[in-house]
């Protein structure tokens, strides 16, 4: 049992102060550790002045589709004020996964924390592979809240382009420096030597299990550690046979697990996570593109690092280095637990993926079979769907599965010219294939032996994924682009799963009596809880 309260804050974890929101003081938020069929309860209470939910990703919530915390899909936000208690099943899952808040885009203010189901000794493969395990979470950062930079994204100013993140921090720390501040009227102070870094000791001859968690809101990281190679041995929450890395690629809301050995010469060495460069607008950052935390050997002393990566930091001209944020080959990626490609398919969806200009708004958005989701966070579809509703308004981009055992085929299918990691809710699908170009149904070429399962996977710009899952999970389960950014611009559907099924299971009723304060004053389905107009562009 986690009790959480959240409370708005003011950190500064490169140096330069902003507001903030946390669960208990705490930045990155609580860790949830767990074992192999436990039952887990979060009682939240809600201190902020605005509502707010958590999801928690990459759960399957099977039975229990109403803590899955999608305002507007599967419940109603908790009000300020008020308490609402999360219970849910860790199902049959082991592995990585983390929270974060789910109402407008709250993660990004820093909400999330990190997630882990601990498997049972005797059927955990790698148990003895690995001494001690860590985590390592990885995050772009924004020295303005959220709600700043959106009153400028959600306008006809922003032209579409996204805000850019101002820095990267490795388990919610990182350097910066302060003459580069933008605005420069930001408060920010240098961060003493020594206190600006996440340290992660090793002792020589050890192996560590380090599971990394991208918590960030846009960026793809390539994350590697200076002389050391690393084992992949989970994707998401699925053990892979392993696979030797020198650096490991890792979207938005995506995990791996890896095995790092301890066998090299006692110093210090730099653990660095790279920005994918190539898929952040290509407005002028103040960001160091190379984020890094300190790997220290157990008897080294405390000066910092002089190694190198493996590639040389900032040469875009070497072609060694990855810029194009594409997912780890998913060939390399064999799941354990073989399971052949889902067949038949019974059900296909066919998502066409673009950015335009919106008619109502007048500024840019973006589509799925040119619908912009918009959705009354205080109408959910669970709602909806046990009041017997069966026609939704098209702008919630609600699509019906109601077969149970059915597969279902997703083709992710994007022209435009930024990557988009997708996220689905409440199932783990295989990635049957992903690649540039056009996808063509009995043409491209499928994974067809033991395709790699996950719950987040990359569309790379101008290509697509074409991810296949049963329906065996009755529930609302959105499926949308983990750019946090872009899920503001309504990047976003869901999939009412077995309706029939799910009406019968009704709602608990206090996630019923969550609907019962109505929609409050200021918010706007379009821009949340902004100001009105007129926009104030961020640094001016
Ligand atoms: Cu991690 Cu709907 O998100």
């Amino acid at each position: 049992m986690f009790f959480w309260t959240v409370t708005n804050q003011t950190i500064s974890p490169d140096g330069v102060a902003r507001p903030v929101l946390l669960v208990n003081d705490m930045f990155p938020g609580p860790r949830i550790d767990v074992n192999r069929g436990d039952y887990i309860t979060v009682v939240v209470e809600n201190k902020l002045s605005v509502p707010t939910s958590f999801h928690w990703h990459g759960f399957l919530m099977k039975n229990s589709p109403w803590y899955d915390g999608v305002p507007g899909q599967n419940q109603c936000p908790i009000p300020p004020g008020a308490n609402f208690t999360y219970t849910f099943a860790t199902d049959d899952l082991v592995g990585t996964f983390w929270w974060h808040a789910h109402f407008e885009n709250q993660y990004i203010d820093g909400l999330w924390g990190p997630m882990v189901i601990r498997d049972t000794p005797e059927l955990d493969p790698y148990l003895d592979h690995y001494n001690q395990e860590l985590v390592v979470m990885l995050s772009d950062w924004f020295h303005q809240p959220t709600g700043v930079l959106l009153q400028h994204y959600l306008s006809k100013a922003s032209n579409g382009r996204e805000p850019v993140p101002n820095n990267g921090l490795i388990n919610g720390k990182g350097f910066f420096n302060c003459s580069n501040v933008q605005p420069a009227d930001l408060p920010c102070e240098q961060l003493r030597r020594g206190h600006e870094r996440a340290l992660f000791r090793f002792e020589s001859g050890f192996k560590y299990r380090l599971r990394i968690i991208n918590t960030g809101a846009a960026a793809s990281w390539i994350y590697s550690i200076d002389n050391h190679t690393m084992q992949v041995i989970e994707v998401d929450g699925v053990y892979v046979d392993p696979v030797m890395v020198d650096r490991l690629p890792i979207n938005a809301g995506q995990r791996y697990s890896v095995i790092v050995e301890a066998d090299q010469e006692l110093r210090n060495y730099w653990m660095r996570a790279e920005l994918g460069k190539d898929c952040l607008p290509k407005t002028p950052t103040n960001m160091d593109p190379v984020v890094k935390a300190i790997v220290r050997y157990e008897g080294a002393g405390r000066y910092e690092p002089t190694t190198h990566g493996r590639v040389p930091d900032n040469d875009p001209n070497n072609p060694s280095f990855v810029e194009a944020c594409v997912d780890l080959d998913p060939l390399l990626l064999k799941p354990m637990d073989v399971q052949p490609i889902y067949e038949p398919v019974a059900k296909h969806v066919n998502l066409k993926i673009s950015f335009h200009m919106d008619p109502i708004d007048g500024f840019v958005r973006g589509y799925m079979n040119n619908i912009t989701y918009r959705a009354d966070p205080w109408k959910p579809t669970i709602h909806q769907n046990l009041d017997d509703i069966r026609t939704f308004n098209n702008d919630m981009h609600v699509v019906v599965i109601d077969q149970p055992g059915e597969v279902v085929q997703v083709v992710l299918d994007n022209e435009g010219g930024d990557e988009h990691p997708y996220h689905l809710h409440g199932h783990v699908f295989q990635v049957v294939a992903q690649g540039t170009g056009r996808y063509e149904e009995g043409k491209t070429p499928l994974m067809t032996a033991n395709p790699v399962r996950r719950d987040t996977a990359t569309v790379p710009r101008d290509g697509y994924a074409v991810i296949r899952f049963k329906t065996d999970n009755p529930g609302v389960w959105a499926l949308h682009c983990h750019i946090e950014w872009h899920v503001s611009v309504g990047l976003v559907m869901q999939f009412l799963e077995l309706p029939d099924q799910l009406r019968k299971m009704g709602i608990p009723r206090q996630v019923r009596e969550l609907c019962d304060s109505g929609r409050p004053e200021g918010f706007s389905p379009d821009t949340g809880f902004l100001p009105p107009t007129p926009p104030i562009p961020p640094g001016k």
